[in-house]
Order: C-alpha cells, then structure tokens, then sequence
C-alpha cells in the first residue's frame, strides 16, 4: 500500500507496452458484456450536499433506478436515484444526520467508512438493519479534529454488502481542509466497477467469483465509462479517487503528468508525495494533486496481480482475468490544451502526521486470514466451497472476537496465509502501518485499508482513542467479508 513499491515498480516493468488504454477498455469490455458503454463524454459529477453552520441533515433513499452507467440505460441501484449518490461535504465538528430510507427488496444500512465517529446507537452502527420499506435516522458528531481527506458511505449488512455495492449503492465523503490548498478544481472520482447484461440488467455473479472476488468488466468513473477531463496546461487540479470497486484493485497511472499525493485513506502527506503511481485496494482513497502538462494523459488502473486460489476460476464472467485486464482499464481521458494557466500558488503548511510508533503499546495482536477448504460452516463440506476467517473463524455478528481497552495503543500483525491478497480495514479507529512484509515506510502513513500481500503479513499500530462500542475489521474485498472473513471488535 506504498504509493509506489518496488513490488509495483517491478510488476509494471513487466506489463510493458500495452494496446492503448483506450483500446484495453473496449477489449476488456467486449469479452464480459453483449453491448460497448459509450466512453469519451464530458466527465460529470454526483451532485453535493455540504454542511452548513455545523449540521448537514438529508435523505438518502437505496432504491433500484434507471441510470445511465457508461451511456447506457441500466437497471441498477442508487442513492436519490444516482450512482454514485450525492457527495457529502462536510467540516471537523460537524454534526451529520441521514435518514436512510430503504426501497430495496432486502436488508440494508449505512456505513460511513474511514469516518472517526462513534459506532454505538445510531451512529455508524453496522450491526443495525433497516428492513425493506423502513427506515433509520443515523446521526454522527464529527469530532473538532477530524483529519481533512476524502472517505465514503456504502451499505454493511453482512451476506449482501458486495451486491449491493455492485449494483450501485456507494458515495463519497470529503471532510474539508481547515486551510484550503489552492486547486483549480476539486475533483471527486468515484471509481466503481460492476456488469449489465443485454437488457441493462446488474448480472448475478455465481458463488465461485464471489470466492475469487468479483470484478466487473464495466469500470466506470463517477458512473462514465472513459470520461473526458479538460485542464489548462500548468493548471492544478484536486482529485479525489475513491476506489468502491468490489474486489478490484486499482493501480493508478497518469503518465507524463505531474502527481502529488497529499493523502491516503485519513493520512496525510507533509510535505506531499512526488508519485508515478497509486496503489488503491478496495476501500482505500487517494487525495491527488495533478498539475496538468501539455499534451494530456490517460489514467489507467494498470494490470495488478493479487493472487488468486490454485484451481479457483478467474474473476471475470467466464473464468477470464488473463490476459484482457492485463492490459490495464482506462478510468479517464484527461486532455491539457489552451492557454497555460498562471502559476498555482503555493500549499499551506499542514500539521505533521501524528506518530505512534515511540508509544508504549497495551497488547500485541495476531489475525490470521485464512481461505481454505471449510470444515463444513458453510453448509459445503467437501463440496468446494470455501470458509473466508480470521483466527479460523466466520463472522458471527452476536460474538466479540477482540476486547480492547479504551485508550489504549495496540499492535496489530496481520498474517495472510492464503496466496491471494486481502485488504483488510478497521472500522472507526484508523491504523498507522508499522511494516508490510518486514519493509518499514519511511513516514508516518495512516491507512484505514491495508492491503496484507498473499502469503504476507502486515503490522500496524492503533490508538483506541475517543470512542467505545462494538464495531467490525475485515477483507475489504467485499465478496470476502460477505462470506465471513469479518470480526468483531469491542472497545470499552
Ligand atoms: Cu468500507 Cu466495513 O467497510
Ligand atoms: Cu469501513
Ligand atoms: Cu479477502
């Protein structure tokens, strides 16, 4: 989860010169669905709602809708009738209220992830479910030093949080800068990925890539397919890219342009980080700064290999990964022409980012992520089927698997044992990463998703500060925590 790896460095030496990427995109297309998106339009936003003296209260109501997803009619599901739904923006402090309205046919709620709010009550509560047809009034107080950067809300019940996600339920999240860093424009790119068939319909995805981990063929940006950025040579943007793909990973490239990376997840960059390229498990955020330069570019979630099971099939429909998605998937077209724009100015100092790898640490902690052959859990001994844990156990929303004690600094070593990759995030209290497969970063990089390479293993350090209550950790590979690879933690 280094903004760039030698692992990265390495596997992109190996990708080589690809078709372009526009051409990879309708590859990849053509093989997973009877009809092509129409790319190439001007890139549009979700529509925003920002708090205002401390509050933002609205409705958000899950609802299958008529949408547009890569120029074509889609039968799928929205927020408000949109996917993405709305941006929130919102300020430290603020108090966030949604009333959740749920038009599903099954079980829903709301999860704001990478928020530091309280889990319990109507909070950010995933064990709370809002049954067809009902509704739930959620209410969060920001805390007055919540870190500025970009998060987002999709639904958590558990078994059906990755359909729901595929299908469209998903939007982002920006708690704002105290001091804003000048940009001509704020972007918010909602990378998302899913599958229609003939009739526009989401398709249903087989139990044998749920295990893989879905991936659809249709990879959208703001629910467009390839969309057309516009920017003034020299001219500074802020993109904000959140990755709500299921499962995929998104290893981003915008070559020839010049890229900063102020920040991942709720961390932060001081000063920012010179990058090539940004890795984007499933659930992580990256906080860009692109300084456009002549001649455009196009930004591309390059080929990423994340293991898979020996004699699992591929994630794609049909079995397909290889070699199509080798090819790498155009997000966005970004074309740099006119005048050039004057100088940006500079970026305000920022606060260093906190550090707790000098504190004392209260308990060390293992996980285990473990995919195998189940012993039977599943209702599929013996059937292929396999058991997704942690510790060898399936999620269990009535049991507590991890007590902390408030306050207090733990160390987390999370070990894969599986040759697949898992992101794994903690609700609620963010994680500082201490190593990854024995390399320590070079600064203190706060992540709410790590990603715990196949057959590696991660440590990080978490301070249990400010709140207590029962929360959830888990794959971020959504398919993953939906067939049990979740725990659940109490912080009292
Ligand atoms: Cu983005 Cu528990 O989730
Ligand atoms: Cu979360
Ligand atoms: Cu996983």
């Amino acid at each position: 989860m280094q903004p760039l790896s030698r692992r990265n460095a390495l596997l992109m030496g190996g990708v080589g010169v690809a078709a372009t990427a526009v051409g990879a995109a309708g590859l990849a297309w053509t093989l997973t669905s009877q009809r092509a998106p129409v790319a190439g339009a001007a890139l549009t936003h979700p529509a925003e709602r920002s708090s205002a003296g401390g509050t933002l209260a609205l409705e958000l109501e899950a609802a299958p809708a008529t949408l547009e997803l890569g120029g074509r009619q889609a039968t799928a599901l929205g927020y408000n009738g949109t996917s993405p739904g709305p941006t929130l923006r919102l300020r430290a402090g603020d108090l966030l209220r949604i009333r959740l309205l749920n038009r599903l046919a099954e079980p829903t709620n709301l999860h704001l992830h990478g928020l530091h709010v309280s889990p319990q009550g109507n909070g950010d509560n995933v064990f709370v479910t809002v049954a067809p047809g009902g509704s739930f009034d959620y209410e969060y107080r920001l805390p007055a030093d919540h870190p500025a950067g970009v998060y987002w809300y999709h639904p958590h019940h558990h078994g059906m949080v990755a359909g729901q996600v595929f299908g469209g339920l998903f939007g982002a999240i920006i708690v704002e800068d105290n001091e804003p860093v000048p940009a001509a424009m704020d972007r918010v790119l909602v990378v998302s990925d899913t599958d229609l068939d003939a009739a526009g319909n989401v398709r249903r995805v087989p139990q044998a890539e749920r295990m893989a981990g879905r991936e659809g063929g249709l990879v959208l940006v703001n629910g467009q397919s390839n969309p057309l950025i516009s920017a003034l040579p020299g001219q500074r943007e802020r993109w904000r890219l959140v990755n709500a793909c299921v499962s995929r990973y998104l290893l981003l490239q915008l070559a020839g342009q010049d890229l900063q990376l102020l920040g991942l997840d709720s961390g932060r960059f001081q000063p920012p980080e010179p990058v090539t390229e940004v890795l984007l498990a499933p659930g992580n955020r990256a906080d860009l700064l692109v300084t456009a330069a002549a001649g455009g570019s196009v930004l591309r979630a390059a080929y990423y290999d994340r293991g898979s099971m020996p004699g699992m099939m591929g994630r794609g429909p049909a079995g397909r990964d290889t070699p199509d998605q080798s090819q790498g998937v155009a997000l966005a077209t970004l074309q740099v022409a006119g005048e050039p724009a004057a100088a940006p100015a500079g970026l305000p100092p920022r606060p260093a980012a906190a550090d707790l790898r000098e504190l004392p640490v209260a308990a060390h902690r293992r996980f285990l992520l473990a995919a195998g052959m189940g012993a039977g859990s599943m209702g599929g001994g013996g059937s292929g089927m396999m058991a997704f844990t942690i510790n060898g156990r399936e999620f269990d929303a009535a049991r507590t698997d991890t007590r902390v004690a408030a306050g207090s600094v733990e160390e987390w070593t999370v070990v894969n044992t599986s040759p697949m990759d898992h992101p794994f995030h903690l609700h609620v209290w963010p994680m500082q990463l201490i190593s990854a497969n024995g390399a320590a970063p070079a600064v203190p990089t706060w992540q709410d998703v790590v990603n715990v390479p196949a057959n590696g293993q991660v440590t990080v350090r978490i301070a249990f500060k400010d709140f207590a209550g029962r929360s959830a950790y888990h794959c971020h590979i959504l398919d993953h925590e939906d067939l049990g690879m979740m725990g659940v933690i109490e912080v009292r």
